[in-house]
């Protein structure tokens, strides 16, 4: 059959659901995080920069684009933590992948629940290298959009039994208690982020604030933990308090842009931080010893997401998680495009 060559596959929000739930959100995490495994070892081959950010007193909109020289991917996202209170969702993406070959997009995609799922498939893939050995019990602060897919994440992929809650909005904890039920994690609601990360092996910070915040002070962390912040991710907005910075092994997906972005935007530029696909090759140590303070300092970055098309792609092979988009122009005569413009108005015309 010749490939129509106007057409991109499109994975619509409902699409990307039925995609995620025929597969299991555990395995779905799992799969995906093999992928962003393999790309970082694949790191050199990937053009590499800061993301393109918009920002105003609002939030930020964001463009994460990345290529490996076969492929070329790129995210739109925005960051807007007021958003909750009209109904509308903190982070909302899509994505294209094209193909470098010829500059066609070879598949257009929802990334709102994709990226759920991407950042809880990094967080619980970095703490697979970095967090204590055994590790069976988490806290997460922040019970919004990405809480359950960091808890299922850290589940599947290390093993984690417990997961203490702790939000500053009561209701946003329930949420996550209830859609986490069956889920076989044993579930603690706390009243307070010192409550939750009593006796706990990991902390994930997710919560939304634009400013620098305090979610974690020094005295509330022991040694030996792995702190996985993932909320801090703008210039002004951090989570961790700075003294915890200095007493921990930071580990960073792609150092130029978590300077700008991340928690260690607190620190001086000369403050040592480790790339973890240095870690994932094995060519730099991850946790030094069961006492280190490990964090992983978590913005999201563009090969992530480069990582999350490319396995979204493989996995629509006979599916119906797609419809056909008539994306591209593509006239018979590939010079006479307004000769197409002239047809079309005639066939318009024409039409009763
Ligand atoms: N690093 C990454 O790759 C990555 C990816 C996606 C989202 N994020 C960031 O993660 C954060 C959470 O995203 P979301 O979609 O879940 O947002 P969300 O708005 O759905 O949820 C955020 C939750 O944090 C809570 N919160 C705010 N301040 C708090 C505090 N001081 N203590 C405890 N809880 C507090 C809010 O009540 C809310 O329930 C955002 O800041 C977002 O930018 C990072």
């Amino acid at each position: 059959m010749i490939p129509k060559l106007n057409i991109v596959p499109f994975v619509s929000v409902d699409h990307m659901m039925s995609l995620v739930l025929a597969k299991g959100v555990e395995r779905f995490t799992v799969e995906l995080a093999g992928y962003i495994e393999e790309d970082f070892r694949r790191w050199d081959m990937f053009d590499k920069t800061p993301r393109v950010a918009s920002h105003s007193a609002e939030g930020v909109i964001e463009l994460m684009p990345t290529s490996d020289g076969t492929h070329y991917g790129f995210k739109y996202v925005n960051g807007h933590p007021k958003n909750t209170r009209e109904g509308r969702q903190t982070v909302t993406a899509f994505g294209v992948l094209s193909d470098v070959g010829n500059g066609y997009p070879v598949l257009l995609s929802e990334m709102t629940i994709l990226t759920a799922l991407r950042t809880a498939a990094m967080s619980a893939l970095a703490a697979r290298y970095l967090a204590p050995k055994g590790s069976r019990a988490m806290a997460i602060i922040g019970n919004g959009a990405q809480c359950e897919f960091q808890a299922l994440a850290f589940k599947a992929l290390l093993g984690i039994e417990s997961v203490r809650l702790f939000d500053i909005d009561p209701e946003a904890t329930k949420k996550a208690m209830t859609n986490l039920a069956g889920s076989g994690l044993t579930l603690e609601p706390c009243t307070s982020a010192e409550a939750a990360v009593q006796g706990v092996d990991i902390i994930t910070t997710v919560t939304a604030d634009k400013q620098n915040a305090t979610i974690l002070t020094d005295n509330m962390i022991g040694s030996g933990v792995h702190i996985n912040a993932v909320g801090g991710d703008c210039p002004g907005k951090t989570e961790l308090h700075r003294d915890i910075l200095l007493r921990a092994g930071i580990f960073v997906e792609f150092e130029p842009q978590t300077r700008i972005e991340g928690e260690i935007q607190q620190l001086p530029a000369e403050h040592s931080v480790q790339e973890l696909w240095k870690v994932i090759r094995g060519e730099a140590p991850g946790r030094a010893d069961s006492h280190q303070i490990t964090l992983f300092d978590s913005v999201g970055f563009a090969v992530e997401d480069f990582s999350a098309l490319r396995y979204v792609r493989d996995s629509l092979t006979d599916t119906a998680f797609s419809t056909d988009l008539d994306l591209l122009a593509d006239p018979d005569e590939p010079r006479d495009l307004f000769g197409m413009l002239l047809r079309h108005q005639k066939v318009a015309a024409a039409a009763p």
